[in-house]
């Protein structure tokens, strides 16, 4: 179940920067729901990594994994109404956590697969 959670946040998550990047670049309308589909996905696929990373006994990660899972969607739907091409704190704290969600992810996982 981790092997293929971490492989859905590899693939979805250079998707939904690949198709975040388009948003902002394109300011086109039609990459805003698969943005936000492949982003909960992610969210959601660290959420369950954190979740587990606990119950192998890695508190402060699965903490820090929790937390992120949250402030990502809450931090990414701020960002609303979209003023295209802006690029203020939101919009950095945003791609910063969705990022750092990602790097998190294998620091999951590979506690996961410790032990
Ligand atoms: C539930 C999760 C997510 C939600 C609700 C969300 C929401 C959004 C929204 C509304 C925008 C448009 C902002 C604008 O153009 O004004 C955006 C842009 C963007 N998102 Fe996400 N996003 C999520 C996950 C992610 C993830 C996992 C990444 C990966 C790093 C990411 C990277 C980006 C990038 C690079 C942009 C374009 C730059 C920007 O406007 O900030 N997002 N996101």
């Amino acid at each position: 179940m981790a092997k293929t959670l971490i492989m859905l946040v590899r693939v979805l998550g250079l998707a939904a920067i690949v198709v975040g990047i388009l948003l902002w670049v394109t300011s086109k309308r039609p990459y805003f729901w698969p943005h936000i589909g492949l982003g909960s996905c992610v969210a959601a696929a660290v959420f369950v990594l954190a979740v587990l990373a606990m119950t192998k006994g890695d508190v402060v990660a699965g903490v820090a994994g929790l937390l992120l899972a949250i402030l990502l969607p809450l931090v990414g739907f701020m960002q609303l109404p979209m003023v295209f091409h802006a690029m203020g704190a939101v919009q950095a704290a945003h791609i910063a956590l969705g990022l750092l969600a990602i790097g998190l992810a294998e620091r999951l996982y590979s506690a996961i697969r410790r032990v």
